[in-house]
């Protein structure tokens, strides 16, 4: 079993023990939290062995294989020097770190601890309907394009426009709709053709000085992606990917519970695989795969491909961001 601890007591992280729980390979041996009380809540409720308000006590006590990172995206970096230091491998949430700088910084740390794995959690480049997506482009005669969406209302918007600044709309934490919601349609663009030539994003402002929503070009050799994502309003438009006649489309690029093809002639087929139980399970499973047998070939394929996805995606996130002058105190030192 691979002892896991848990940073960050929010609902991600409660659906995260649930698929870890649900792999049937993991034991939760520790669990951190600011607060003792909500540490001890949380561990009870999932049966953790220990509890702490220390982070570094728990990594230096609780004999920790790996460790989840769920917690405001600029508090990631250094949490995951403290468990490289320790040779503890990280699965990190989504947007892992939040320039290049410190991106590079880990791998230079992970060079120096080869035994170390880290995983980004992009939940949904993990999924069975991922795999389907990926066999279905190979089906097209040529890509013409994709138009990707992501844009749900977050409640925690209300509270902007109340004057506050919650944590996903501070730029202290590296957040906005970039960084939470449009991380996972580039994920997916990067995952399926792999490193854009050229990327502008257009962000619409919101008080607090981060993104509440925008609309980024990712420029391809013969042909462009266009992808919608934000946190200030909602869209049900599905995502579309173009080949001639044929089309690839998908309920959401971010949920990506559902893709369909319509071919030439029309005929629409569900190429949809069954609903998850958990949609982190995939990956949970993923990651426990290269965490017990690292040296498997097919596993560290796998581990390169997605160290290499999480790696562009970074650069993307950051060009991004440069091109819209978008800037986090994260970046002070770029
Ligand atoms: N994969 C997904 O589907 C998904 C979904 C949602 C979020 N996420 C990612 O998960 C991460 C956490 O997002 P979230 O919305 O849960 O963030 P959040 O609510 O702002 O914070 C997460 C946890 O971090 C701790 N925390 C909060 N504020 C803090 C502060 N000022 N200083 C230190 N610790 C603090 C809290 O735990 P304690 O109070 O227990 O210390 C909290 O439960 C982000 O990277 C986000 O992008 C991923």
């Amino acid at each position: 079993m691979i002892r896991m601890g848990t940073v960050g007591t929010n609902w991600i992280t409660q659906q995260f023990v649930e698929a870890l729980d649900l792999s049937g390979r993991y034991e939760l041996a520790g669990v951190y939290s600011r607060h003792q009380d909500t540490a001890d809540a949380f561990a009870a409720k999932n049966h953790a062995q220990t509890s702490y308000t220390d982070y570094e006590e728990m990594l230096d006590q609780a004999d920790l294989d790996a460790v989840y990172i769920a917690s405001p995206n600029s508090l990631h970096f250094d949490q995951a020097r403290a468990a490289i230091a320790r040779d503890i491998s990280i699965i990190v949430e989504k947007p892992a770190f939040s320039n290049r700088r410190e991106m590079v910084a880990i791998q230079a740390e992970l060079a120096q601890h080869p035994q170390v794995k880290f995983f980004e959690a992009a939940r949904h480049v993990h999924t069975p309907n991922f795999q389907v997506l990926s066999k279905a482009l190979l089906g097209l005669p040529t890509i013409q394009g994709a138009a990707l969406t992501y844009m749900k209302y977050s409640s925690r918007y209300d509270l902007v426009l109340d004057g506050e600044v919650p944590n996903v709309f501070s730029r202290h934490f590296s957040a906005g709709a970039l960084a939470d919601l449009g991380v996972y349609p580039i994920y997916l663009a990067v995952a399926l053709f792999g490193q854009p030539d050229h990327v502008q994003y257009f962000p619409t402002w919101i008080a607090t000085g981060v993104d509440g929503k925008g609309v980024a070009i990712l420029r391809y050799t013969g042909f462009d992606i266009t992808v919608s994502f934000g946190k200030t309003s909602n869209s049900d438009a599905p995502s579309e990917i173009y080949g001639l006649r044929e089309t690839v489309s998908l309920d959401s690029a971010g949920e990506l519970t559902h893709v369909e093809e319509r071919a030439a002639d029309g005929t629409v087929t569900d190429l949809s695989e069954p609903e998850l139980a958990n949609p982190m399970l995939p990956e949970a499973n993923d990651f426990a795969r290269v965490l017990d047998a690292p040296t498997d070939p097919q596993n560290l394929a796998d581990y390169r491909r997605w160290l290499q996805w999480s790696t562009i995606v970074n650069q993307v996130l950051y060009s991004l961001r440069v091109s819209a002058n978008l800037r986090f105190p994260a970046d002070e030192n770029d």
